[in-house]
């Protein structure tokens, strides 16, 4: 009868052990988190955590590290404010831009409206930009996501973050394909 108590002990003991490892000694598999452009959630936002989206976006969907690098095919951005500070000083700057932050949207999104010397598209005499357009097919980031990116670009260089984090209503964007998800 003890023999037959100890068998008893020894495999729910067995049986324990594997279960124990099995739920805890085998690393569970996660599905990997959603890319990051799954929505902003706006409601909760903080400055820092724009800033952090802005600088994960860089790396990431933005692409913008592929040529802003160590490697000279772009201008390294870590000094993006007051580089932006000079040339909108300087009488080769025919755009639009008033403010440091208006004129990193416009490198952004319309390179070539002023093209930093030496950084141009071969043969064009520095008239053309290589770089595309940030929230252009190829690229894709939304207006939010650009936001945060030169927000990031102030942050990088030091400067005071003028970028404001978007309300609600101005995720238009998002609105929109709401909207359209609605109407199928
Ligand atoms: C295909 C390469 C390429 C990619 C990708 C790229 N850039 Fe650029 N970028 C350039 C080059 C080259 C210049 C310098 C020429 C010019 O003024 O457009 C530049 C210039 C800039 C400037 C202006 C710098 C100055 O001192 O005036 C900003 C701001 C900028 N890029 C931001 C970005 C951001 C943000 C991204 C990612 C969304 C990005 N770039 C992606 C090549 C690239």
């Amino acid at each position: 009868m003890t023999n037959f108590i100890k068998v008893c002990i020894f495999s729910l003991l067995t049986v324990g052990a594997f279960w124990g490892y099995s739920s805890f000694g085998i690393p569970q598999i996660k599905p990997a988190p959603p890319p990051v452009e799954a929505k902003v959630d706006l409601g909760s936002m903080t400055m820092e955590k724009f800033i952090a989206l802005g600088a994960e976006l860089f790396d990431g969907k933005g692409d913008c590290t592929l040529c802003h690098n160590e490697m000279g095919r772009a201008p390294m951005l870590e000094k993006a404010v007051a580089d932006a500070e000079k040339t909108l000083k300087s009488p080769a700057y025919k755009g639009t831009a008033k403010t440091v932050e208006e004129y990193l949207y416009e490198s952004s999104v319309s390179p070539s409206v002023y093209v930093v010397p030496g950084f141009g598209k071969k043969g064009t005499n520095d008239t053309v930009s290589p770089m595309p357009d940030a929230t252009g097919s190829s690229v894709g980031l939304t207006k939010i996501e650009l936001a945060a990116v030169i927000a990031y670009l102030q942050d990088l260089s030091g400067s005071e973050v003028t970028v404001q984090i978007p309300t609600m209503d101005a995720s238009a964007e998002g609105a929109e394909s709401a909207k359209s998800k609605e109407c199928e």
